[in-house]
This record gives C-alpha cells, sequence and structure tokens, in this order.
C-alpha cells in the first residue's frame, strides 16, 4: 500500500475554506493509503517563535478539528511532529547537505518574508524551512504527499535534497515522493476576498452553529441589490460563490434565476446556503463537541500516533545513521 504523508502548520484556527481544501481530502484518501497526518508545531515556530503559547493552543485546536472532521485513528496516524524527534535528527543532517542556493530560491521565502514584514524572519530556522519538511516527508519514504499547489517548491527541493541524501552515502535511502494535487475550489470568505484568518472574513470551525448563521446571514452581497425588487447578479455576489462549493446544482440554478430576476430576496437565497453549510458541520460540531467533553480521549488517541510515527521515523533513522556511517 502506498504511504501518505501530510502536515498543517499550526497558527491559528482551521477555517472551512481548510477544511474543504485540504482535510476533507485527507479525511477521503486515508480509505486507501496507509496514511500520517500531523501538527507541524516545530514550523510554526518559524514565523511564531516570538509566541509560542500561540503556537500551543492552535496545535490543540487542530488536533480537536482533525479528529472531528472524521479524520480516524484506526485508519491513519495521527501525530504532533514535536514528540517525533527523529524528525529534528534528519533536519540537521540533512540540512549539511543542502545547498544555500536552494533554500533561497524557494519562492515561499521571498513571499512569507514580504508578506510578514512586521515579524524579523532573517532567522536560521526561517530560511530552512523546507529542509524540516523535507525531513517530514523523507523519514516516512512517503510516496504520496497531498497538499496544494503552493507547496510544491517544497515537494521539489524534498525530492532534490532526498537525492543528493543517497548519491552521496551511495546508497537507496529515499524514495521520491510526489505531490498529491486536488483541484479545490477557492473558497471565498464573507466579505468576498479569499476566505483567510488575516482578513477577518473566515467560518471557523470552532464558530458555533449560531456564529456560523449570523456570519453568513451578514455576508455581503451584490451590491446593486440594495432593495428586494433589485435585480442581481450571482457573480458578483460572495454568496453565491459559496453556493457552488456547498449547495447542489438545483439550488444553485434556482437561487441565480431568483436573483436575476428579483424573485426572491438575498435573505432566502442565504437560508438555503446556511442549510448546507449546516449539513456539512453538523457532524464536525458534534464530534467537536464529544471530544471537548472528552480530552483524555484525544490524549490518548495522540499518544498512540506519536509512538507509532516515532517507530516509522526510527526505522528510517537506523538506516540514515548507518548509511553516514555514523551509529
Ligand atoms: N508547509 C506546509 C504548509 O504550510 C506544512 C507542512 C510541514 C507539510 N511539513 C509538511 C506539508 C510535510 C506536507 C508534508 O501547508
Ligand atoms: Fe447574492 Fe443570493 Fe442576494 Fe443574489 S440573491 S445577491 S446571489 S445573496
Amino acid at each position: 500500500m502506498k504511504r501518505v504523508l501530510s502536515g498543517m502548520q499550526a497558527s491559528g484556527k482551521l477555517h472551512i475554506g481548510n477544511l474543504i481544501g485540504a482535510l476533507s481530502n485527507w479525511v477521503r484518501i486515508q480509505e486507501e493509503y496507509e496514511c500520517y497526518y500531523f501538527v507541524a508545531d516545530w514550523h510554526a515556530l518559524t514565523t511564531g517563535y516570538a509566541h509560542p503559547e500561540d503556537i500551543k493552543a492552535s496545535t490543540e485546536d487542530l488536533v480537536l478539528n482533525f479528529l472531528a472532521a472524521g479524520l480516524d485513528p484506526e485508519k491513519c496516524t495521527i501525530f504532533k511532529q514535536s514528540q517525533v524527534l527523529q524528525h529534528a535528527e534528519l533536519h540537521l543532517i540533512l540540512s549539511m547537505i543542502t545547498p544555500l542556493g536552494w533554500l533561497e530560491r524557494v519562492p515561499t521565502y521571498k513571499e512569507k518574508k514580504d508578506n510578514l514584514q512586521e515579524r524579523d524572519l532573517s532567522m536560521y530556522g526561517f530560511l530552512g524551512y523546507p529542509v524540516l519538511q523535507s525531513a517530514d516527508i523523507l523519514i516516512y519514504k512517503a510516496d504520496l504527499v497531498p497538499v496544494g499547489v503552493d507547496q510544491v517548491p517544497h515537494l521539489e527541493i524534498t525530492r532534490e535534497i532526498g537525492r543528493r541524501f543517497n548519491s552521496l552515502y551511495k546508497k537507496n535511502v529515499f524514495p521520491e515522493p510526489e505531490a498529491l494535487l486536488t483541484e479545490f475550489p477557492k473558497v471565498t470568505g464573507t466579505d468576498g476576498r479569499k476566505m483567510s484568518k488575516s482578513y477577518d472574513n473566515a467560518l471557523y470551525l470552532s464558530d458555533s452553529p449560531e456564529v456560523t448563521e449570523k456570519k453568513t446571514r451578514t455576508m455581503q452581497t451584490d451590491p446593486a441589490r440594495m432593495r428586494r425588487t433589485d435585480k442581481g447578479d450571482p457573480d458578483k455576489c460572495p454568496v453565491f460563490d459559496l453556493y457552488k462549493v456547498f449547495c447542489s446544482e438545483a439550488e444553485q440554478a434556482e437561487s441565480a434565476e431568483g436573483c436575476r430576476t428579483a424573485g426572491i430576496g438575498c435573505i432566502d437565497c442565504k437560508k438555503v446556503l446556511i442549510k448546507n453549510i449546516f449539513d456539512v458541520m453538523n457532524p464536525i460540531w458534534d464530534r467537536r463537541s464529544r471530544l471537548m467533553e472528552n480530552p483524555g480521549r484525544i490524549a490518548e488517541i495522540l499518544d498512540a500516533g506519536n509512538a507509532r510515527a516515532r517507530k516509522t521515523a526510527e526505522e528510517t533513522m537506523s538506516v540514515v545513521r548507518s548509511a553516514i556511517g555514523f551509529k
């Protein structure tokens, strides 16, 4: 069976954009592959080193959301990066053979640095972000890595680093992982921009049903529809962007027609969307609240996942150590 590995950085709460984009995909493929999924809490330090307490909170929320979204600890291994010290050891070794030029060329490096001007990111660890990610992937000898397109350069450097290790130490330790790209619909936020925690336009998995309902009910609409009798254009409306993600074709057609002819009001239109969001979210909210009442269960799942991950990682590390003649 092919092995899958993916991680999510613990920085901030998860929103339904992350659910639709990544997590639902993880849930789907746990049925087909041997999957390892983890919270990248060390990676969160690369930009969040000044506030580790936030990383701790995000890590807990992330694990809760993994489980609430339907990752099943019987089917996949769920763990925390910082609990598998072998990642740090491999990161160290790979850092010795990774040319600086490769790292400086990674597009996310410059982008993130420019986008987060308020933080001082002229740090060693920040530049080495892709080396740590390579270690995450290579240590499990992953075949497939489900990620968004933005992560493709990280996969490329992972293959390069793995190849370099194999050729330097004349031992075929690391297979070449491939990105498992799924075309995700872009999820729009309540203001029409891409849903993102930095825009304050997101529906969070941790939002209560009441808050979710209110945020959706007060979403921006086509500005041309000031009054109930004004005709609108669904293509200019963020509500309709969410229709494309959550509502059936028939519902889309009906509301689009009602919008264009002023046959329905925005309130009615949003009601249909809210119902569909609730259909997706209800089981997630249920599982979230059941798990929150039982924190011991979450700890147990993580302990077991960490132990399983450690075992696999240690198997690779013993081969790595012997390849470089260190025992
Ligand atoms: N860099 C990834 C992101 O920002 C998170 C991540 C860290 C990751 N290590 C990984 C993803 C290993 C896949 C595999 O989304
Ligand atoms: Fe948007 Fe629906 Fe109102 Fe049209 S009817 S403007 S699609 S909310």
